[in-house]
C-alpha cells in the first residue's frame, strides 16, 4: 500500500476511533483550509496530520458521546469526508484518482527539456508541483512542472487524464533538470486573478464593502455552482477544489477553473439531483471560503451529519441522534 493512500485510510479508520472515543483530537487543527495556490496540498496535510492529544482519563459516557457525535460530524464535514459521504460522488477512502501510477506512459515518452528550458516561473504550487511557469515563445500556454518521486508522486499522472476529462488538449512529457526528472505539463494559460487579489476584495473593508465584497463573493458563488453542475450534466468529473487560487477571474469577470490535479477531481456514479448538488455545493463552498466568510464577518456554519447507513464499523448504540445544545 501507498502511504499517500494509506494516509487516507489513515483518517477514515482515525475518524472510527474518534467516534468511539478513542482518540481525542485538537478539532481546530482539523480541516482547516488556507485560502492560496497551495491549498488543496496543505488541506491534505491537515487531513492527514490530524493533531492528537493526550486523552484526559475519565469522561462521563454521555459526554463522550456528544464529543464524538461532534468529531463524527466534523469529520463528515472535512476536506474527504465531504465527498465520501455522498453516495454519488465515485469516492472512498481507498479510491485512487483517475489516471494513478501512470507516469511512466504519461510523461517518460516525451523529452521536453530543451522545450522548457528558456521557462521563467510564473507562480509557486503546491507540494507535489515544482511551480508554474510561462515560455517566451509560448505566449497562451503555461508549463507545470511536477514531481515524479516523492509523497503521492503517482497521483501526478491523474492530473493530465482530469485534463483530458474536462476537454483540455495538453502535451506531456519530462524534462531533466540537475536534480533528476520532473513532469512536464504544458497548457492552455488561463488570464485572470484570483477574487480575494481582485478590487471586489480588500483587506481595508468599511461595513459598505464588506456588503458588497459579500455580494460579490456570493455572485461567485452561484456562477461557480452552475458551472461545475453544467460540466457534470456534460458527462465531466467533479471539481471539487473550487477554493480562492482555483477560480481566476479574467477581465471580463468571468470565473474560470485552474488546478485540475490531485486531489480536487474525482468521478461521479450519475449526475445529482440539483437540489442535491445545491446542498453539497453549498456546504463545501462555504468550508472552502471560510476564512473569507470570518473576515466579512459572515461565517456560514457547515453543518452535515452523515447518514448512519453510510458508517461501517460501527455499534448501533453510537447511532445516537444529534444533541443540541
Ligand atoms: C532529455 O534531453 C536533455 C537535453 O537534450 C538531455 O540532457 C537529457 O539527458 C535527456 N533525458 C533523458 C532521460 O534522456
Amino acid at each position: 500500500m501507498l502511504f499517500c493512500f494509506t494516509s487516507l485510510s489513515f483518517i477514515f479508520w482515525a475518524s472510527l476511533l474518534f467516534t468511539a472515543g478513542a482518540i481525542p483530537y485538537d478539532r481546530s487543527k482539523q480541516g482547516i483550509h488556507q485560502s492560496g495556490p497551495d491549498s488543496s496540498t496543505s488541506a491534505l496535510r491537515y487531513s492527514v496530520a490530524p493533531v492528537l492529544q493526550p486523552r484526559s482519563s475519565k469522561v462521563h459516557s454521555l459526554e463522550r458521546r456528544k464529543e464524538t457525535t461532534a468529531a463524527d460530524q466534523e469529520f463528515a464535514n472535512g476536506w474527504f469526508g465531504q465527498l465520501h459521504y455522498e453516495n454519488w460522488i465515485d469516492y472512498s477512502f481507498n479510491s485512487k484518482c483517475v489516471g494513478y501510477d501512470k507516469n511512466e506512459e504519461t510523461f517518460m515518452r516525451n523529452n521536453l527539456t530543451t522545450e522548457v528550458a528558456d521557462r521563467k516561473l510564473f507562480a509557486s504550487f503546491g507540494s507535489y508541483n515544482k511551480g508554474i511557469f510561462t515560455l517566451p515563445n509560448l505566449r497562451d500556454s503555461v508549463v507545470k512542472l511536477v514531481r515524479l518521486t516523492g509523497l503521492c508522486h503517482e497521483t501526478a499522472s491523474c492530473e493530465i487524464e482530469s485534463l483530458k476529462a474536462f476537454g483540455q488538449h495538453v502535451t506531456s512529457g519530462f524534462a531533466t533538470l540537475p536534480e533528476g526528472n520532473v513532469g512536464v505539463i504544458i497548457m492552455k494559460k488561463v488570464e485572470g486573478i484570483p477574487f480575494l487579489e481582485s478590487s471586489k476584495w480588500s483587506f481595508t473593508l468599511d461595513e459598505a464593502q464588506k456588503m458588497n465584497a459579500l455580494d460579490a463573493l456570493d455572485a461567485l458563488k452561484r456562477e461557480v455552482q452552475e458551472m461545475i453542475y453544467n460540466l457534470l450534466r456534460e458527462g465531466k468529473p467533479l471539481f471539487s477544489d473550487f477554493q480562492n487560487g482555483n477560480i481566476l477571474i479574467d477581465a471580463e469577470e468571468k470565473a474560470h477553473l485552474v488546478d485540475f490535479g490531485f486531489p480536487g477531481v474525482w468521478p461521479v456514479k450519475m449526475v445529482p439531483e440539483r437540489n442535491v448538488f445545491n446542498k453539497w455545493f453549498e456546504r463545501r463552498w462555504h468550508f472552502l471560503w471560510e476564512s473569507s466568510y470570518v473576515q466579512l464577518g459572515y461565517p456560514v456554519p457547515v453543518f452535515y451529519q452523515p447518514k448512519a447507513e453510510e458508517r461501517s464499523g460501527r455499534e448501533s448504540e453510537d447511532l445516537l441522534p444529534l444533541i443540541d445544545e
